[in-house]
């Protein structure tokens, strides 16, 4: 019977593929939103130390990384989640809204085309990739409000075949639909409902009435932007309370520290680009 269940866990556990980018030219510069302090700054080499931890946490979970080359003069390229969107092999390209990360765009476009994937679409409305578009197994939920515009939830769905359901942000603090939400699995999320509008939270409470609601203590320490495989979540270690409805839930918690990444309003989902094939 043991046998039994681990067969069954590790079957339901899918192995992930995840796409990053080393903080090499990482820092804080200028202020895209409300996390950024380009006076107070970031320190690098911490943020790298943290950053490894993360990837080995992936790793150590069985996720296959891949890495993308970091590059000189775009300081928040390690945020890789905003680089673009892929489900069933198909990639929807970014195109950011700050003229700081527009040159973002093209770079992962390039590595998806050399890393031979294929359609590869390059967006024509604006949209921050996996940062405002999140994928659950019949539906994509998609942010609006500061970044992504609107329209491109209407082209990634013509694009993807899949069903795009329109969510909208309020709170600047939750600039990104990945800070105030995440798949639990393909069918359920855990989010935060002060970061959306009443209309987007009574669409949350009618598709999820199941789901975890966060409180604005794990919001603010960016504990909803986490990495679920269905069974694990890797998610911010400051996030006490919703890592203990979690577990209270089956799920398996592994804590990881970001703080230096934060200071730009990033946490390990912002580090992450899942590669759906
Ligand atoms: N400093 C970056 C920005 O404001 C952080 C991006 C975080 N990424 C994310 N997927 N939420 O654009």
């Amino acid at each position: 019977m043991p046998i039994l269940t681990t067969t069954f866990l590790v079957g339901f556990s899918m192995t992930r593929h995840y796409l990053m980018c080393r903080p090499e030219y990482f820092s804080v510069e200028y202020a895209i939103n409300p996390w950024m302090d380009p006076d107070a700054g970031a320190d690098r080499e911490v943020a790298i130390r943290q950053w490894e931890g993360l990837k080995s946490a992936y790793e150590a979970l069985g996720h296959r990384v891949s890495l993308i080359d970091p590059v000189e003069g775009l300081p928040d390229m390690v945020f890789a989640a905003n680089g673009a969107l892929v489900v069933g092999g198909r990639v929807y390209g970014a195109r950011f809204t700050h003229p700081e990360r527009a040159a973002e765009g093209p770079a992962y476009l390039d590595w998806f085309v050399r890393n031979g994937y294929d359609p590869v679409h390059a967006a024509a409305f604006t949209n921050e990739g996996e940062g405002d578009f999140l994928t659950l197994d019949h539906l994509v939920l998609a942010g609006t409000g500061f970044r992504t515009d609107v329209v491109a939830h209407g082209e990634a769905q013509e694009f993807l075949g899949r069903p795009v359901v329109s969510l909208r942000l309020v709170d600047p603090r939750f600039y990104h639909l990945d800070t105030a939400l995440f798949p639990l699995n393909g069918h359920n999320v855990a989010y935060f409902p002060g970061a959306f509008s009443k209309g987007s939270q009574e669409v949350l409470r009618n598709l999820f009435p199941d789901a975890v609601v966060a409180d604005e203590d794990d919001a603010t320490v960016l504990g909803l932007n986490a990495v679920s495989d269905g069974t694990h979540v890797v998610i911010n270690s400051e996030a006490a309370g919703l890592q203990l409805e979690l577990k209270r839930r089956g799920f398996e918690v592994v804590p990881v520290e970001l703080s230096e990444l934060r200071k730009s309003g990033g946490g390990p989902k912002c580090c992450t680009l899942e590669i759906r094939e």
